[in-house]
């Protein structure tokens, strides 16, 4: 037996010297997502390297295909700075998926994420990352509503009060001792995230208030303040869906995970849906159609308007465009009529078997929605 085959891998790792590049892997990974943000991307890097002197940290820029060549501002730069790279994709959206994303393509211990639109203060992430490294806490949030810190300057009044409202409602609903759990600016452990990472909602701003809610065991959590600083460039995208995930966040964790932001939405639609409906039929039917006519017209109107907000709202991360918002109709209408099929079956069902007629009708209501529900989040907005 020769010397190779008699001590395995040992004598290659001894003769040959590992490739020196002179610096390790990096102690911090701050992620941050954005949308439209090219003005910002270099300014931030300069603030980065001016506030991190002493640490090894790298900076990943999760991008949503934006479309004012943020993704060029992060190329350029990272052709001479290997610290900075950047994250493209394709057909998705979402803020928190994006950020999810960022964290789960570093190899650091520890993740930061922070806006890309300068309102978050970077010179915090020194302070953040000594308190996780002394071994305090294992999630260190910059909070806007702590002592020192503010958000005066990057607020208007009507977001100010949501804010607040938001705060208080997850501090009682998910009872969190946070200060600011809609924070966007936050450290942690990285295997925190790892660990609840299939669990996360991918869409909506809320993702520390997610991970927070979903981890098995208490994290460790220290809060600094800091002042939200106004946007200079570019606009928020913050806007009235985004508060209705919120919303959708909440109900979800507190019924332990078992109904989704998304099933709450398809719900919502559905329910516009029948009075989409009932409408038309209304409208049609003093016009001299016969029932069986106005009430098809009806079914398809339903249908149409039921898909279209389905697509712009309850999956608006895969959205589908142009001739795949049409393929999409026909799919959705094909599968919703053996929803329609289901339903009736099961409410006939237990009509003959004496159930009263309402809990028939229920019942066939829910399987039909469940079905429809399935179906379509399987394949007419599957994942791509
Ligand atoms: N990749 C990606 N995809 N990035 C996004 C998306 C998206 O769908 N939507 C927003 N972003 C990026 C923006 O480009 C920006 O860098 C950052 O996420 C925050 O977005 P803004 O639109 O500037 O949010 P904001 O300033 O209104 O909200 C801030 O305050 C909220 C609390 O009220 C953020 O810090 C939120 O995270 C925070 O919850
Ligand atoms: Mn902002």
């Amino acid at each position: 037996m020769n010397k190779v085959a008699q001590q395995g891998g040992g004598v290659l790792a001894d003769n040959v010297l590992p490739i020196m590049t002179g610096r390790g892997g990096a102690e911090l990974t701050i992620v941050v997502p954005t949308l439209n943000e090219r003005a910002n991307i270099s300014l931030l890097v300069d603030r980065l390297r001016q506030s991190l002197p002493l640490l090894e940290w790298e900076v990943v820029f999760v991008d949503d295909d934006s479309k004012d060549g943020t993704m060029l501002a992060v190329r350029d730069i990272a052709a001479s700075d290997h610290r900075v790279r950047g994250i493209r994709r394709i057909a998705r959206r979402g803020l928190a998926g994006a950020c999810l994303e960022g964290i789960l393509s570093s190899s650091a211990p520890i993740v930061a994420v922070m806006d890309g639109d300068l309102q978050h203060d970077e010179t915090c992430l020194s302070t953040m990352f000594a308190v996780l490294q002394r071994g305090e806490a294992d999630l260190v949030i910059a909070s806007r509503y702590q002592d020192n810190g503010g958000a005066d300057g990057g607020f208007t009044k009507l977001r100010s009060n949501a804010s607040r409202l938001a705060t208080h409602l997850a501090r009682v609903l998910l009872r969190t001792q946070i200060d600011d759990p809609m924070s966007g600016f936050f450290m942690l452990r990285r295997e925190i995230v790892e660990a609840v990472a299939p669990r996360l909602s991918r869409q909506g701003f809320k993702i520390l208030l997610d991970i927070v809610a979903s981890s098995p065991t208490t994290i460790r959590i220290r809060e600094i303040p800091y002042v939200f600083a106004p946007r200079l460039h570019g606009q928020s995208k913050l806007d009235s869906l985004v508060a209705l995930e919120y919303a959708g966040l909440l109900v979800s964790k507190m019924s332990g995970d078992l109904i989704s932001t998304r099933f709450l939405a398809f719900g919502l639609v559905g329910s516009a849906g029948v009075v989409v409906h009932l409408s038309v039929l209304h409208a049609l039917l003093p016009h001299g159609l016969s029932f069986a006519v106005a009430q098809t017209a009806a079914m398809f109107a339903a249908m149409a308007f039921n898909y279209t907000l389905n697509n712009a709202f309850t999956y608006r991360d895969q959205r589908r465009r142009g001739w795949r918002f049409l393929t999409g109709l026909l799919m959705f209408a094909a599968l919703c009529s053996f929803g329609v099929v289901a339903g009736v079956g099961v409410s006939t069902l237990l009509y003959s078997g004496h159930s009263r007629w309402w809990v028939a009708g229920l019942a066939g209501a829910i399987v039909g929605s469940a079905w429809n529900y399935i179906t379509n989040s399987a394949i007419t907005w599957r994942r791509q």
